[in-house]
């Protein structure tokens, strides 16, 4: 049986008729998007109003809501108190709609479609979108501060992950390289090092952040958990380079074919396609088997690696 749920303007589908896993999604994405709205509707209040509305536009504009899902599914496996995953929930959305905004911008991917609407710059102008992303960015760590189910330490331990994430040896620094550094003679090491740090460092933030906010630190199982992090976030822009090219545009929410427009190596390219899918099916049982060895009980997080092999947006 295949369910369809509907989360904002994207749609992810889930196959197969887990109704825990169901009703997990459908849970914390309304918890994320109303959130969302909510601190943004006082975030918003005094500053310039076209500003705030931009950062409205693409703030609740759609969006999977995966790293939030990751925050509430390993936060969940934990035991955190729900109250206290809320806001690196939060944060961790801002940043990662920060990166999609000024990835979009005419000096980067130059892209005119995101979460089926015009980019931001599109829909507003470039000095706005780059506005937008800079506030989003820096509002990721106000959020972190006000929080009042956090502690004091805890505030610490995640704008450090946070900040150490979105970087130079995070987000920032593959986003670089990938746009100046990758070419005809890219090797896949360094292309999935480039990887790591573009999309995989935020996506294994998620899943700090959830591990602090339950109080996990215990080596062992912090360092488990990045290796989880590493195969999924890996797998997730594997599967991202596919869509571009398999992708239906409708689904996606975003424009299909636009790497090889603009002759971008990607693993596809290095690999072909169906080697390429078989590393991501091979990324998702080297993550599976991580999670034998957590010991986690609760299958949410299983499920949520099956989605990022299987989704189609
Ligand atoms: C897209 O991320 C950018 C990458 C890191 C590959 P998502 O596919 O999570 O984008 P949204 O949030 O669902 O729009
Ligand atoms: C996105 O990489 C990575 C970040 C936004 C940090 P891509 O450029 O491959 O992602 P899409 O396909 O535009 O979403
Ligand atoms: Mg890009
Ligand atoms: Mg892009």
């Amino acid at each position: 049986m295949t369910m369809t749920m509907t989360m904002t303007m994207t749609k992810i589908k889930i196959d197969g008729s887990n109704a825990k896993f169901e009703n997990f999604v459908s849970t914390r994405c309304k918890r994320t998007n109303d959130s969302l709205d909510k601190y943004l509707l006082v975030l918003v209040r005094g500053a310039p109003k076209r500003l705030g509305t931009a950062m409205q536009y693409v703030a609740l504009g759609g969006g999977k809501r995966l790293r939030p899902l990751l925050v509430y599914a390993v936060g969940k496996a934990y035991g955190a108190n729900l109250k206290a995953l809320d806001a690196p929930a939060l944060a961790i959305e801002m940043i990662h709609a920060f990166s999609l905004v000024h990835d979009d911008l005419p000096a980067m991917d130059d892209d005119d479609l995101r979460r089926g609407k015009p980019t931001c710059h599109v829909a507003f102008d470039e000095s706005t979108a780059i506005l937008v992303g800079d506030s989003l960015a820096i509002c990721a760590f106000q959020i972190i501060s006000e929080a009042k189910s956090l502690s004091a330490e805890k505030k610490i331990l995640m704008s450090g992950i946070l900040a150490k994430a979105s970087g130079l040896i995070g987000m920032a620094g593959g986003q670089y390289l990938d746009l100046h550094e990758f070419g005809k003679k890219t090797n896949i090491k360094d292309l999935e090092h480039m990887y790591s740090l573009k999309t995989g460092a935020l996506i294994n933030a998620a899943i700090k952040l959830g591990a602090v906010a339950a109080g996990v630190n215990d080596k062992k199982t912090l360092n488990l958990l990045d290796k989880f992090g590493s195969y999924i976030g890996l797998a997730f822009q594997i599967k991202d380079d596919i869509l571009n090219i398999e992708g239906n545009i409708k689904r996606l929410g975003k424009n299909v074919g636009t790497d090889s427009a603009r002759n971008k190596v990607t693993y596809p390219v290095l690999v072909g396609v169906s080697k390429a899918k078989e590393k991501i099916g091979r990324l998702s049982g080297q993550a599976e088997k991580i999670l034998h060895q957590l010991k986690i009980k609760d299958s949410i997080l299983s499920e949520l690696t099956e989605y990022i092999i299987q989704r189609d947006c």
